[in-house]
């Protein structure tokens, strides 16, 4: 099921950025997605094995996205005890109240939601979080939810897809594991400490004050969280490889399965299990099965393999993303104990040192882009529907290949990858063969291995110590390890030296390049004529969208392909020397799309990169043209710059096309500037002396026109304009509706000089995520966030204490409404100064007035300064929590346990010798109601971009854009009803 919604998800969005042309086969897969949904619905369902909902019931795999509970800051110091386990301390314990913090869904980037300092450092971006930032960079989610009784005899795993980064994590109070990088995936076995047929809290304090790379890295949980359970006797987590194999490695008529099953037996009984494999072709049809049975001792693993063969497989490619499944079934003493499907492709992959890589046997060029996981309006948290958006605009280029510069990538990118067609080179984040690294790395294989995207491993990018003999021992390590995990991809690294076989550069099978285009690549392939090569990274042109000189004050550079640093290239000088080479196998462009940080080549103003062909947004820049033209097969004709230069009148204006026919003829005003042949992998230019109108190309091939463009002179702006990529979302609070925000003239053309600030406003069952213009110098905000304020009224008097021998029951007459304390000792709780110094006991009380204005408040909270050393509140004769860590503050939610009026509240408590009682005061918090944020962007060059998100109520959206002395646009959304995926309630 997982693998069907997520994939009508996306399809979905990948559809509706589709012509209406191929709209009718679009549809038909659409068709084919419900029919083939069903169809496997059907097999489980039809299975003659009873399938059991019981504490030994098969997986669910649950979304744990929606409703965390996040705080900027940690007031609470180190949360771990090291002198007891299970007793978090603040955020970390169970009781610990975030009523009062705000509430977001995953992913979430907190960075994102900062304003730009231009203290903070400037290739991350200048977002005050990291080093210097101290305030800003550490953050606590948490995350309350119910457990159904039946869990109980479960195995639970929380799964996270990646947190940036440090994340400790704890459930219950107890602490589960500490997670540095911010681009593993990690996950832990929480069945010991999770409460079933009760509360759980899941608390993660996350640490962004280390940077891992030098670019925009976001902070927070900005990737999906699961929770899996599974019956004691399981699949292991990414427990599972299938890979297809065939004679030679090219495909034939015959195709063997390999698979790969690690079982988990986590009980005390040892076990016998029958794996049962079946595989489903891409069109729903079950067409091969095996069987395997093994015996598990208790609490332990077993590898199970198989092989299956069957004949005319279907083979993946970027053109053709053929999908199969295998759904794998567990059974264990008649009962089914877990099943899983897996997605899988039939493809080969190889390199040849003369003919480059090679696709199903095929020579197969590869048109890359390298990107960062980074989008205006949400950073570097990407709701799934964006990886698909963004893989589908780069498809639109021509782009058959990305690379996951520099780091594991969120796993959903890679479906995203498998589905749309795209090959992935996945790239490790760090040089190292030490047991942590390697550990890493181990994940990642596991985890990515199944994807038939994935073509290529890269182990590292331009690592210091890439042409060092250690270097080379190093990643001969890495290699091997990895062929162990992964025999059927090739490996790489991103190498940044030039003709040099010293460390790195010889000890992988292939030989990656980084810039030094020209003699030395030639001069490398002579000496070492037996080793493969591809263009791991190459360009690092820059350019702004929609800018034609270039500005360093402003921070803007010209979009004509002129510019790139001293390492760099343009796009032609690049791809020119790449395309007539075969044996380098083609190349990964720096970078697809702008990303935040390495405001390159200019700094402040400037808060992004220049080198994406695409902005942070996903608008096209001209160099998006130059590529399609000579990327794909359709016909691309291509004007630039803009024709709107009031005052250049009978000056110059340097004019470029990008084109893929044999000529091209350019008319101003309908008269012929002259018709000019293209040569491969160049582009045309004309000097044009300006005039106010209609500049037109025809671009010919045999003689005939195949292709018409022109650009306009437009008149000021008139109106705001809302184009969204969809009609429709899915109402199932994750899917995205791109809209594109565009200021036109009177006649509806976009003015590509317009920078009007628009203004906007959202009715309905949707929520606006983030926006965005793709103007690398802009500091307006992508994320307006609610401001959330509290007052505190502080309840220092009428305290009365008297120690008792046993706090610890909790019917105990003192913690009652009527009990009487006036007899009883008055005591400060306000100073620093404790009530004794013994192991004792005590019970505190007082009584708080709270009106019925208080009590409609978001949240009420009761906040201690210090209580030594153990508390348990008590409001109005109730228990609401307890407290274990005298050395920070502790809060309580309380809201349900007020009344109007008077209430009674006593803490009874525990010390374990040198000081004890109350200290620093006791007050209630009060939560005032949020302030919502008004929704703003200026369009850059013409166009801006909003994203709306969907709740998971159906209905319409409705989304005004206004701007000064503009027409506003009011655009409707319809968001359908579906089936989420499953989740934690
Ligand atoms: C490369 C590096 C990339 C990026 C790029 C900018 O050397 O691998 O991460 O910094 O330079 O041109």
């Amino acid at each position: 099921m997982e693998f069907d919604v997520a994939f009508a998800v996306s399809f979905h969005n990948f559809a509706c950025m589709q012509t209406a042309k191929s709209f009718r086969s679009l549809f038909a897969t659409a068709l084919f997605v419900v029919l083939t949904s069903t169809i496997f619905a059907a097999e489980t369902n039809s299975s003659t094995l009873r399938r059991i909902a019981t504490a030994d019931g098969p997986r669910e795999r649950l979304l744990l996205d929606f409703g965390w509970k996040f705080h900027l800051g940690n007031e609470w110091g180190a949360a771990i005890s090291l002198a007891k386990a299970g007793s978090g301390s603040g955020p970390a314990s169970r009781s610990f109240s975030d009523a009062s913090w705000r509430t977001v869904n995953l992913p979430h980037d907190w960075a994102v939601e900062l304003p730009f300092d231009q203290g903070a450092d400037g290739s991350h971006g200048f977002k005050p979080v990291g080093p210097g930032f101290p305030a800003n960079s550490v953050a606590w989610y948490r995350r309350t939810f119910e457990l159904p009784e039946a869990d109980a005899g479960k195995r639970l795993w929380l799964e996270f897809d990646g947190v940036f980064r440090d994340a400790e994590v704890f459930v219950n109070g107890w602490f589960i594991g500490h997670h540095e990088s911010g681009y593993s995936s990690f996950h832990y076995d929480i069945t010991d400490v999770a409460n079933p047929g009760g509360q759980n809290v899941v608390a993660v304090k996350v640490d962004a004050s280390q940077f891992e790379g030098w670019f925009y890295e976001g902070a927070g949980i900005y990737r999906h969280v699961w929770l899996v359970k599974t019956s004691p006797l399981a699949i292991a987590p990414d427990g599972l490889f299938v890979y297809s194999r065939f004679k030679n490695n090219v495909p034939g008529k015959k195709v063997e399965i390999h698979i790969q099953t690690r079982l988990l037996n986590s009980q005390t009984n040892s076990a016998c299990a029958r794996v049962r494999y079946e595989i489903i072709s891409p069109e729903g049809k079950a067409i091969a099965s095996d069987r395997k049975s093994t015996g598990l001792k208790p609490w332990a693993k077993r590898d199970v393999h198989s092989e299956i063969s069957f004949r005319s497989p279907e083979l993946w490619s970027p053109e053709s993303p053929k999908l199969y499944k295998l759904v794998t079934t567990v059974e264990s003493g008649g009962q089914i104990v877990d099943s899983k499907e897996t997605v899988f492709g039939i493809r080969t992959v190889a390199f040849d040192a003369n003919k480059g890589f090679l696709l199903n046997g095929q020579p197969y060029e590869l048109k890359g882009t390298c990107n960062h996981q980074d989008m205006a309006g949400v950073g570097a948290a990407l709701p799934d529907a964006l990886q698909y958006f963004r893989i589908a605009k780069l498809k639109e280029m021509g782009c058959n290949a990305y690379r996951t510069s520099h780091n594991a990538p969120t796993p959903e990118l890679l479906d995203a990858c498998d589905r749309l067609g795209m090959l992935v080179m996945d790239e490790n984040r760090l040089l190292g063969s030490d047991p942590a690294n390697l550990e890493r790395f181990k994940g990642q294989i596991l985890r990515d291995r199944n994807h038939p995207s994935v073509a290529i491993w890269s182990i590292c990018n331009e690592e210091s110590r890439q042409g060092s003999a250690d270097g080379g021992r190093v990643g001969a390590h890495m290699q091997e390890f990895l062929k162990q995990l992964d025999p059927t991809r090739p490996v790489t690294a991103a190498e940044s030296v030039g003709d040099d076989y010293a460390g790195l550069m010889s000890a992988l099978e292939v030989r990656g390049w980084n810039y030094h285009i020209g003699q030395g690549i030639d001069n490398y392939h002579k000496e070492h004529p037996q080793q493969p090569e591809v263009g791991t990274e190459q360009g690092s042109t820059v350019s702004t969208r929609g800018i034609y000189a270039n500005d360093k004050v402003r921070g803007y550079v010209g979009a004509y392909d002129e510019n790139a640093p001293p390492w760099a290239h343009t796009a032609e000088r690049w791809y020119s020397f790449f395309a007539v080479r075969p044996w380098l196998s083609g190349g990964f462009v720096w970078t697809g799309f702008d990303y935040r940080g390495e405001p390159t080549p200019y700094s402040w103003p400037c808060i992004n990169s220049h080198f994406g062909i695409l902005d942070t947004c996903g608008f096209p820049k001209d160099n998006f043209w130059y590529y399609q033209a000579w990327w794909t097969d359709k016909p691309v004709l291509h004007l630039l710059p803009h024709w709107n230069w009031p005052g250049l009148e009978g000056k110059n204006i340097d004019v470029w096309c990008y084109a893929n026919c044999q000529q091209v003829e350019l008319f101003l005003n309908g008269q012929s500037l002259g018709r000019q042949t293209i040569t491969n992998y160049s582009h045309l230019h004309w000097a044009v002396k300006y005039a106010p109108g209609v500049l037109s190309a025809k671009g010919y091939t045999d003689g005939k026109v195949v292709a018409e463009t022109k650009v306009e002179t437009t008149g000021d702006p008139a109106a705001v304009q809302l184009t969204p990529a969809c009609v429709a979302i899915r109402a199932n609070g994750e899917d995205v509706n791109v809209i594109t925000v565009s200021v036109s003239d009177a006649q509806h053309r976009i003015v590509p000089v317009a920078s009007n600030l628009v203004h906007f406003t959202l009715s309905g069952p949707g929520k606006i995520l983030g926006v965005g213009n793709g103007d690398p110098s802009c500091h307006e905000l992508d994320v307006y966030i609610p401001q959330l304020a509290t007052h505190s009224i502080p309840e220092n008097t009428g305290w009365r204490w008297k120690q008792v021998p046993n706090i610890y029951d909790n019917r105990l007459a003192e913690f009652r409404t009527d009990f009487d304390d006036s007899s009883w000792d008055k005591t400060d709780v306000q100073s620093d100064n404790v009530q004794w110094n013994a192991e004792e006991q005590a019970v505190f009380r007082t009584k708080i007035t709270v009106s019925e204005s208080d009590l409609a408040a978001p949240a009420l909270e009761l906040c201690f300064g210090r209580i030594h050393n153990e508390g348990f509140i008590y409001v109005n004769g109730r228990r609401v929590g307890e407290s274990n860590d005298p050395d920070v503050p502790a809060s309580f939610d309380v809201k349900s346990f007020l009344h109007s009026g008077e209430n009674t509240i006593a803490v009874g408590v525990a010390n374990w010798g040198g000081p004890g009682g109350i200290t620093k005061g006791m007050s209630l918090r009060i939560a005032d109601h949020p302030i919502l944020p008004e929704w703003k962007r200026s369009v850059f060059n013409g166009l801006a971009q909003i994203l709306v998100q969907s709740t998971r109520e159906p209905g319409e959206i409705q989304l005004t854009a206004s701007a000064d002395g503009l027409s506003p646009a009011t655009v409707t959304i319809q968001s359908q009803p579906c089936a989420p995926r499953p989740l934690v309630p």
